[in-house]
């Protein structure tokens, strides 16, 4: 298959996708489950991600469907137990899930600040520690708190956003958790180097989802204009990005970096 970029690239192990009933977030689900890891996939409703675990193809491992709200401590100190009392181990998690809530600051509710504030730093931040507290730093203390050089793959990709760098105008809450989440990159990184956890971000240009459609088609084309490659992404093009991020073959030496797939829209 040629969406395939190493065969059973990560067979045994497991990766949790946040965000993956639709768009970037089912994308990345099919990419790493075609690639053999055992995926759980987390969204908000039940039916939805059990549907979009039935849809993902070519997985040697069925994927397991979670729903559970990221910006709630609760569920995701339950939606990372059930993962562990499942499989037993976590290699990596892929924080995708976000919304919007565009519209300018004069206008922009302090509630809907704060919610776009919670789904997608909150939501980060919440997995980044329930993973570790759950998995990783148990593993680390049974190791006499000594790295975890056992070559096991670990990662966390975090999903920032071309806006965070360019300030899109009616996303204040939005561009400031993207800003946010590449500097809980950078502090996870070296927080959880000892258990050898490469942890990096992700940042995207315009890409085709539901998120997008918001903006309309004239918009669209507007922001084809914007970028160097003349278009937007497509979902699979972002999940290729991640699962080269999920490899260690590809990235084993890179961690604490934002990796810009943003078709030229924006050079730091
Ligand atoms: N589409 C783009 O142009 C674009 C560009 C840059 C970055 N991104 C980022 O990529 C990620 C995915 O975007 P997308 O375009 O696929 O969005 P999308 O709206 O198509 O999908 C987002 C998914 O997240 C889920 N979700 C929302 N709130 C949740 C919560 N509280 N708990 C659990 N799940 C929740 C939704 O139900 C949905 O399935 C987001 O973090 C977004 O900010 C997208």
């Amino acid at each position: 298959m040629d969406l395939i970029l190493r065969e059973n690239a990560f067979l045994g192990e497991t990766h949790i996708v946040t965000g993956a009933a639709q768009g970037i977030g089912f994308a990345v689900a099919q990419s790493l489950a075609l690639h053999g890891a055992q995926v759980a996939m987390v969204d908000l409703d039940q039916r939805r991600v059990e549907e979009a675990a039935g849809q993902v193809e070519g997985a040697a491992v069925k994927p397991i469907a979670i729903a559970a709200n990221v910006s709630q401590e609760d569920d995701v100190v339950a939606a990372v137990g059930k993962v562990l009392e499942e499989t037993g181990q976590i290699n990596g998690v892929v924080n995708v899930a976000g919304i919007t809530r565009d519209t300018r600051i004069t206008k922009k509710s302090y509630d809907d600040f704060n919610l776009v504030m919670s789904v997608h730093l909150g939501g980060t931040f919440l997995f980044t520690r329930e993973v570790a507290n759950q998995h990783w730093h148990p593993l680390f203390k049974e190791n006499g708190n000594q790295p975890l050089d056992d070559a096991v793959n670990r990662f966390i990709v975090n999903f920032s956003s071309v806006s965070a760098q360019n300030g899109n105008v009616g996303q204040v809450d939005y561009t400031a958790a993207k800003g946010a989440i590449e500097s809980v990159t950078r502090t996870t990184a070296r927080e959880y180097s000892g258990y050898r956890v490469r942890v990096n971000a992700i940042a995207p240009g315009p890409v085709n989802t539901p998120m997008l459609a918001g903006v309309g088609e004239q918009g669209i084309e507007a922001m084809k204009k914007t970028t160097l490659l003349g278009k937007v992404a497509e979902p699979h093009e972002l999940a290729a990005t991640v699962v080269g991020m999920a490899c260690p073959m590809v990235s084993g030496y890179t961690t604490g970096q934002v990796f810009a797939a943003n078709g030229g829209m924006y050079m730091a």
